[in-house]
């Protein structure tokens, strides 16, 4: 009875690992902004490339200026974000 106890026991705890597990995951899914806000258009036909744009913009300050003075007509619904902006440059691995 002992053993079927600790049986349950540890399978729970297992369970809750992976939901865990799980959800941390998600949340990193949710936290690729380029993927999702930015890729779709900046694919290198529609607009310049993730690459052309680390070339051209070597700092999150360089970066974040292009975006909100620069940004074609279409990214007018991001550049009311500095803060998100920002976070962009970081995940594509600009320096601050
Ligand atoms: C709806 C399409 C679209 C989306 C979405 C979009 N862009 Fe753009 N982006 C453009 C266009 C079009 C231009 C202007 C290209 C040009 O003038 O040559 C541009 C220009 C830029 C420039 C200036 C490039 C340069 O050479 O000066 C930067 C930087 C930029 N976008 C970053 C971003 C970032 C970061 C995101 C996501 C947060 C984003 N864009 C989302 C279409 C888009």
């Amino acid at each position: 009875m002992k053993n079927a106890i600790c049986c349950f026991l540890v399978l729970f705890f297992a369970f809750l690992v992976n939901v865990a597990f799980i959800t941390e995951s998600n949340a990193l899914e949710r936290t690729k902004l380029w993927p999702n806000m930015c890729a779709s258009c900046h694919d290198g036909t529609t607009a310049i490339s993730k690459d052309a744009i680390r070339e051209k913009f070597q700092t999150v300050d360089a970066f974040t200026k292009a975006v909100l003075k620069k940004g074609g007509r279409c990214m007018n619904i991001l550049k009311n974000d500095e803060d998100l902006i920002r976070k962009v440059a970081i995940e594509i691995g600009l320096k601050e």
